[in-house]
């Protein structure tokens, strides 16, 4: 198959690239690499021996994405472009809707122009909001509790409203928990620009000495030992979602959604216990208050996935920790362009 990827250089794209060419399809990426390094592809290149078709340039320009679709044959999408950070969301709300959802229906409408209708879509665990009740299942109630997380719930909506008014789409959402880990070659891995947000690359970053310490954003959370509890899924399984989903899209239309966990959640101080038996000695760490919007816990309900797709996940925290480590013990400053 040839698949275009968007948003390819990035984190998970990266890696659902290495994938892709392993299992011999052939791949064109665009990606403006506002969050990512071009040096992503060139190491996937590497590992593969194979060659990716590379455009630079923004999902939300639709003559871009007509020439591209003009200029390959293209059988199905993965669409991991946009913009992913909660926090800048709620500071500037509009960059999300213009890029995640203008730029989400921008691409469906090239596709449909080119007669592509088969699709699969990066979204998030952000959709199901502030929940009581675990684990999440994918009808769980959806209140989403920020502009990135509604963006996202948005472009869910549109797909769904698309898969109803024409019979010939063919959609997968994906409900990403929390990405971490990379390739066990340490070649590629997660690179986030600034002080990342998230506890596992900013653990690691304390952990090649970027910064002093961790932070512990609360310790009174109702939770067994107080601290926040997330649902950390390796990339690397995550990538086997992608495949198995495109998989099962290939002789079904309709629109169709899963949940992409392990249905077990770590505390923040397992996590760091984790990490501290990988780097084999031990983290700095202070408590201080609770992160405005954070919940105490989130896991989820991994079932419809296994029972549709046959997908489940086969790597642990210790496996995904020590992969994070090698990629980030390997590349202290990332990229590095
Ligand atoms: P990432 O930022 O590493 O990758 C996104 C890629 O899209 C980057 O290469 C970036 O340069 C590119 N991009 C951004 N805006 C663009 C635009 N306007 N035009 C073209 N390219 C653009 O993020 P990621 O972690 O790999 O996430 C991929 C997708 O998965 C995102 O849609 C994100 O919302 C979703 N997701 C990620 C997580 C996570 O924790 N990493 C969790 C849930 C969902
Ligand atoms: C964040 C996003 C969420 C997104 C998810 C995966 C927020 C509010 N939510 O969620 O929308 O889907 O990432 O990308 O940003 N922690 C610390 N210290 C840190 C960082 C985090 O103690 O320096 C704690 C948090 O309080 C939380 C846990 O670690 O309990 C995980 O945090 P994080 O990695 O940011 O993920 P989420 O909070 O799940």
């Amino acid at each position: 198959m040839t698949i275009f990827l968007t948003g390819g250089a990035g984190y998970i794209g990266s890696h659902v690239l290495l994938c892709c060419l392993e299992a011999g399809h052939k791949v064109v990426v665009l990606d403006d690499f506002s969050n990512s390094s071009p040096e992503a592809i060139t190491r996937v290149e590497e590992l593969t021996g194979e060659r990716v078709t590379i455009w630079r340039g923004d999902i939300r320009d639709g003559t871009l994405l007509r020439q591209i679709f003009d200029r390959h044959h293209i059988d199905a999408v993965l669409h991991f472009a946009g913009l992913k950070a909660v926090g800048e969301s709620v500071a500037d709300p509009l960059a999300y809707y213009d890029v995640n959802l203008g730029g989400s229906v921008t691409l469906v409408r090239a596709m449909a122009a080119a007669g592509v209708f088969r699709l699969v879509f990066s979204s998030t665990a952000a959709v199901y909001g502030d929940q009581v009740l675990m684990p999440l299942t994918e009808t769980s109630a959806l209140a989403p509790s920020s502009p990135y997380g509604r963006s996202k719930r948005m472009v869910e909506q549109v797909l769904a409203d698309l898969c109803a008014a024409d019979s010939r789409w063919s959609v997968a959402v994906l409900r990403y928990f929390n990405p971490a880990g990379a390739h066990s070659s340490g070649r590629i891995g997660e690179d986030p620009r600034g002080v990342p947000a998230n506890l596992i690359p900013y653990a690691m970053q304390v952990a090649v000495g970027r910064y002093p310490e961790l932070v512990i954003f609360g310790d009174d959370y109702p939770t067994p030992d107080g601290t926040g509890i997330r649902d950390y899924i390796h990339v690397m399984d995550l990538v086997q979602g992608h495949l198995v989903a495109m998989k099962y899209l290939a002789d079904r239309t309709g629109y169709h959604v899963w949940n992409l966990g392990t249905g077990r959640g770590h505390s923040v101080l397992e996590v760091i216990r984790g990490i501290e038996r990988v780097i084999n000695r031990p983290l700095p760490w202070r408590i201080a208050p609770r992160r405005p919007g954070d919940t105490a816990q989130c896991w989820a309900d991994p079932a419809r996935a296994a029972a549709d797709l046959g997908w489940r996940t086969s790597r642990g925290l210790d496996e995904m920790l020590a992969d994070h480590w090698r990629w980030q013990a390997q590349n202290p400053e990332g990229y590095l362009s």
